[in-house]
């Protein structure tokens, strides 16, 4: 395999022109985002089948699940299933959405260290979301950030907040920067001393790049701390997924969220696809000398595999392409 920086080097190209870091970190959530828009629940081999493909393509951040209700969102009933099979590799950073304590008590007997918690900037997209309004949302994540608080587990659990539509509300429209400024400012007093990352997530996949990495920057700027890191989490419904990652990563985010084969859509953003493509991201990435410790070619496998699921819904360019025309 040819590393990102021996690509560039090849290229002749000069990458400290353009303000990229040298590595980066790849958020797999296919197995969540992905799997949950999959309308005929998948059986849990096959999720196994594909977590394990994305694991051997180097991925070592993976978005496993969510203890939801099973009403709300029945292809999420085995995350605990899935945790507990995978529990035995120290080297994958594994995290879950959880909506509440419950949720919260649930991943963490499981075994996650890591427990990802939404909040939607636009009121409309909470209620519809998690049928709660922006109090209701910030009280669940007081008693989130308790609990992780005093976890006496070994190491201990960290958190991430997903600021849902924070560039665009399908129901709403524009988001503006200040509105993610007061709803983040509000959500950090919460959870003091606990190291958090925070991703400013594209629900609906409309914003621009220069919207993302102005909303990075001045954010980044304005929110500092040592225990606060940054994430971007785009979809790729208007063909901007890979150009806001970019912008993402220029201006602040140290980690991408992206689903191989792009699979998915949100049942609670009418038109939204789904998340950019992890192997469209690892080939901006590879091309920028931007290590992520991710073979192409291993990731396609994986990604075709996604691919060949029932009921599954992809949209990726780089399995369009013929794989002779990938190899470097
Ligand atoms: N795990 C499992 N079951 C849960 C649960 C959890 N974390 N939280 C609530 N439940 C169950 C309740 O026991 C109740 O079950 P019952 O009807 O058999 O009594 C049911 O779910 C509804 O619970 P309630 O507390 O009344 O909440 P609600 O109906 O207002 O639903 C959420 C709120 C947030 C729990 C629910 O909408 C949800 O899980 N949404 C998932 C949202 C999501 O993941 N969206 C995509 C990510 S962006
Ligand atoms: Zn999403």
């Amino acid at each position: 395999m040819v590393t990102p920086a021996e690509l560039i080097r090849s290229r002749g190209l000069n990458v400290t022109l353009y303000n990229l870091p040298a590595s980066i970190e790849l958020v797999e959530v296919a197995p969540r985002d992905g799997f949950q828009s999959i309308v005929e629940p998948l059986p849990t081999s096959s999720k196994i089948d594909v977590i394990e493909a994305l694991i051997a393509a180097g991925l070592k951040r993976i978005e496993i699940g969510s203890f939801v209700s099973p009403k709300a969102i029945p292809q999420m009933a085995d995350t605990g299933e899935l945790v507990r099979y995978f529990k035995d590799r120290p080297d994958v950073r594994f995290s879950a959405l959880v909506p509440n304590l419950r949720g919260a008590n649930m991943a963490l007997e499981a075994g996650i260290k890591e427990l990802v918690y939404v909040i939607s900037v636009s009121l409309t997209h909470n209620m519809k979301n998690v049928r709660q309004t922006h109090e209701q949302s910030l009280a669940g994540l007081a008693e989130i950030a308790e609990q992780v608080r005093q976890s006496t587990l070994s190491g201990r659990p960290t958190m991430r907040l997903d600021l849902g539509t924070c560039f665009d509300c399908p129901f709403d429209g524009l988001i503006k920067c200040s509105e993610v400024a007061n709803l983040l400012s509000r959500s950090l007093e919460l959870m003091e001393g606990i190291d958090v990352e925070i991703a400013l997530c594209d629900t609906t996949g409309r914003a621009s790049p220069a919207q993302v990495g102005q909303y990075f920057a001045q954010l980044t700027r304005q929110f500092t701390s040592e225990n606060i890191t940054w994430a971007f989490h785009g979809h790729d419904t208007y063909g901007m997924g890979v150009a806001n990652a970019m912008f993402a990563i220029q201006n602040g985010a140290t980690a991408i969220d992206a689903a191989a084969a792009g699979l998915g859509g949100c049942p609670f953003a009418p038109g939204a696809t789904g998340n950019t493509a992890t192997e469209d991201l690892l080939y901006a990435f590879n091309g920028g000398g931007i290590e992520t410790g991710v073979d192409l070619m291993k990731l396609l496998a994986a990604a075709d595999l996604i691919a060949a699921l029932p009921g599954g819904q992809t949209a990726s360019h780089m399995r369009s392409v013929p794989r002779s025309r990938i190899a470097a």
